[in-house]
């Protein structure tokens, strides 16, 4: 297990190093990466490339023992770059480049930007190929950023369009441009959508894929030249959790495995169970272990900062993304910076350079990882629960929301957040996934539902499996067109449900929904109602005003030998998401080993026969947690336990 820090040398003088380094070992430390933006130095003019700094500065890391992950530093142009080569800049919507200064600036369709970011990771791989304690690579930093507007942008997207659509006709048609007169008679005549909120909704749609087509090309070009000159090394890339410019999916599929940067927000259970959510979604990109390549070190901020982590709260963060199957964890950053834009991003040392309380929980981390390492090795995350995590949706959703409060990674929280109260674990899955493995699959928000994604969801209910669906679901084809059909189209009858009318509710309006049965309980409906027709399916739920008393909230289908289930509505109460869940898995046959308590989080690693059970407490009161048998607990070695005791922020590993 690889456990570490964001290192940058080049902040501090060499004199300094040797320090660093043996602090770093004695924390426990075996990894740090680095060279994320330093491109100037290594490549001071035009084809010039240096190395000796950084040969040193590994160099006296290795005396420590210590690994090192290299960046393409492609993320920060040098300021030569920008000023021999303007149109490497991006340009913005008002036709404006950006002024140099910053980072993530470049245009990705520039041929010259593509060739130079392909040279330097040439150079930069060819030297470090054989340099002992370099084991791999992460590409540019946090891909997705900035959107350009240029002509050679215009261009590459009217080349992609074309390779996409063959002819005019059929973009014309995917588009439905005859819509507003729309309609192209040439391949230049096609502009760039440049307002998601009044543009064509299929050219916008295909503007987000082109970005992300771009991002992923751009990646490529270097992961390409990575394989060929460094065989030995792994190439990864630091995703951004829940971001939502890229396909993840694309941007993950060159890789050998994700790292994420985890900037948990602090508060409540439920906004740390967010940073569970994206593990989960990490994990699911190439549905394998992960790791961590910025873990949150202390307050952070460009400007202003945040509060500081409390104790035990970095130990808390780190087993959380453990248990949801990360392999490795690089704390951001080691030391806080006296210089630039992140002065007050602070690290696991102050500016002063001094160990502090929070070297030393992260030193402990380091110190128990070793105990733990043997037990977990070859384990992942197994779930009996999938969420389809869809970015055609998420797009399509942010384009057109259809109601207000609509937002897509919300949603997904709203069952995710249950499902982890539950105390299940989850995976989150594209649309092309296998979905036979899993006793449910969860849909939400599923607005993008070509036909052969709604067979593939029938025939997963039809064999046997527990579906959810929910609002706005398969609303519109791929190409961002509606289906002429009446809701859900071809899920009808799987759910056993019509949907002829709908609404979205102003933010004053709620409706009361009854539920009954299963369901039993008084609700409320906010931002959204379908007025669901039931037609096989049972309404478990329905609204009380009189106006739309004949409709159901909620519906359940048997079908086949499985169960479809659709809630047509946005409930206000987490208390709606417990039951409903709890009623899903009922019908999916998929029962929690560990029940949590409120706050507190289970996940299960497991390899055969071998489980370990991980417990974080994200709350500051003492919690009790019952345990299913006698346990054993991996960190203080207490066996024959019926019972864990966690404290504020607590966690226990338990098998
Ligand atoms: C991350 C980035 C790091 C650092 C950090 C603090 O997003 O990858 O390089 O800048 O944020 O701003």
């Amino acid at each position: 297990m690889y456990i570490g820090v964001d290192y940058y040398p080049e902040h501090w003088p060499k004199e300094r190093w040797a320090t660093d380094a043996r602090l770093m070992k004695k924390a426990g430390f075996n990894v740090v990466r680095l060279a994320e933006f330093d491109w100037v130095n290594i490549e001071p003019a035009d084809g010039q490339f240096n190395f000796e700094m950084w040969d040193e500065a590994l160099g006296v890391l290795r005396s420590q023992g210590i690994h090192a992950i290299l960046c393409t530093p492609t993320a920060v142009m040098p300021a030569w770059v920008a000023a021999k080569h303007p149109e490497t800049l991006a340009m913005q919507k008002d036709g404006t480049r950006i002024v140099w200064g910053v980072r993530k600036n470049n245009c990705f369709s520039s041929g010259t930007y593509r060739f130079l970011s392909q040279r330097v990771t040439r150079a930069m791989a060819g030297h470090f190929a054989e340099t002992p304690n370099v084991i791999g690579w992460q590409t540019d930093n946090e891909f997705g950023s900035p959107e350009c507007f240029c002509d050679s942008c215009r261009k590459s997207f009217q080349h992609w369009l074309r390779a996409k659509y063959g002819t005019l006709a059929e973009l014309n048609r995917a588009w439905g441009t005859h819509f507003w007169g729309h309609r192209v008679q040439s391949w230049e005549e096609i502009t760039l959508p440049v307002d998601r909120g009044s543009h064509n909704p299929g050219a916008c749609l295909d503007w987000q894929r082109h970005f992300s087509w771009l991002n992923v090309r751009f990646q490529r070009e270097q992961v390409q030249i990575l394989r060929e000159v460094c065989p030995k090394h792994f190439v990864t890339h630091n995703f951004m959790g829940l971001y939502q410019e890229l396909d993840y999916y694309d941007l993950a599929r060159d890789l050998d495995f994700v790292s994420w940067d985890n900037y948990p927000v602090w508060g409540p259970p439920e906004t740390r169970y967010r940073a569970s959510m994206a593990a989960d979604l990490m994990r699911g990109l190439k549905r394998k272990n992960f790791w961590i390549m910025e873990q949150t070190a202390g307050p952070c901020g460009w400007g202003t900062f945040g509060r500081n982590v409390r104790p035990g709260e970095l130990r808390s963060v780190a087993y959380q993304q453990l248990a949801h199957g990360a392999d490795g964890q690089l704390w951001f950053r080691w030391r806080t910076c006296t210089a630039g834009r992140e002065q007050y991003w602070h690290g696991l040392l102050g500016h002063d350079g001094k160990a502090l309380r929070r070297y030393e929980e992260a030193a402990q981390v380091a110190t128990e990882y070793r105990r733990l390492e043997k037990e977990l090795a070859g384990t992942t995350v197994k779930a009996d629960v999938a969420i389809v995590y869809d970015y055609q949706s998420l797009w399509a959703t942010r384009i057109q929301p259809a109601f207000a409060k609509n937002d897509y990674v919300g949603a997904v929280g709203r069952y995710y957040d249950a499902l982890l109260r539950a105390g299940v674990n989850v995976d989150m899955v594209n649309t092309d996934a296998d979905l036979s493995a899993y006793r449910s699959v969860l849909a939400p928000r599923l607005y993008v539902l070509p036909d052969e994604l709604a067979e593939k969801l029938e025939a997963y209910v039809r064999a046997g499996g527990t579906l959810l669906g929910d609002g706005r679901l398969g609303v519109k084809d791929a190409t961002g067109l509606c289906h002429a059909r009446t809701l859900p189209g071809r899920l009808s009858e799987c759910l056993g449900i019509e949907i002829p009318e709908y609404e979205a509710l102003p933010d004053e309006t709620s409706y009361g929904v009854t539920g009954r049965g299963r369901m039993e309980g008084r609700f409320a409906a906010i931002h959204y109602a379908d007025w669901t027709t039931p037609r096989r399916a049972e309404a478990l739920a329905k609204f009380d005003e009189w106006h739309v008393d004949a409709y159901a909230a909620v519906t359940r289908n048997a079908f086949g030998k499985g169960a479809a289930w659709y809630v047509g509505t946005v409930f206000k109460e987490p208390s709606f998401y417990d039951l409903l869940i709890r009623e899903l898995l009922k019908d999916a046959g998929v029962a929690p080993e560990i029940v949590p308590p409120e706050g507190v989080e289970v996940s299960v690693r497991s390899a055969g026969r071998k489980r370990v059970a991980f417990l974080v407490n994200h709350t500051e009161e003492e919690k009790t947690v019952s345990l299913p048998r006698r346990m054993t607990d991996l960190l203080t070695g207490a066996s024959g336990l019926r019972e864990v005791r966690l404290g504020r922020h607590g966690v226990a590993v338990l098998k």
